[in-house]
């Protein structure tokens, strides 16, 4: 696990060289790691009319699952300074992600890093079982 976190992070550290962040400068770079030990990375998209961008943690969610891959067991996300996936990226995540799916925070320089498990980063979490039940 350890080697395919690092292998994760450092897919996510290449992502972000794409990432297309001209009105914030904040660049962002995601991967995630699908149960067949696959890999999809994204970058954060910003456009003119703002809302319409993308964090680069939905765009790698999205890629996997739209190459067929429905069951993904991590997530790392690289910045400048460990900023952590927002509400709807967690919750995006989440649809596809077990309670125990880790969540990994790098820094694009430097070493440090942060770990979460789904379960601590979105407690209480909205899933398919409560339109179920
Ligand atoms: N951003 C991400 O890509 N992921 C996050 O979880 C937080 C924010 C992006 C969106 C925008 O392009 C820039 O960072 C500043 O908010």
């Amino acid at each position: 696990m350890e080697d395919q976190l690092a292998e994760l992070v450092a897919a996510a550290r290449a992502a972000r060289k794409h990432a297309y962040a001209p009105y914030s400068q904040y660049a962002v770079g995601a991967a995630v790691l699908t149960k067949t030990g696959k890999i999809y990375a994204g970058c954060n998209i910003e456009n003119a009319a703002y809302p319409s961008g993308l964090c680069a943690e939905r765009v790698a969610v999205f890629k996997a699952v739209s190459e067929g891959e429905r069951e993904l067991t991590a997530l790392a996300v690289v910045t400048a300074n460990l900023g952590s996936p927002c509400g709807a990226c967690r919750q995006v995540f989440s649809e596809f992600a077990a309670d125990d799916a880790v969540i990994v925070l790098a820094m694009a320089r430097g070493n440090r890093r942060q770990q979460f498990t789904m379960r601590e980063i979105l407690p209480a979490r909205f899933t398919a079982r409560h339109l179920r039940e």
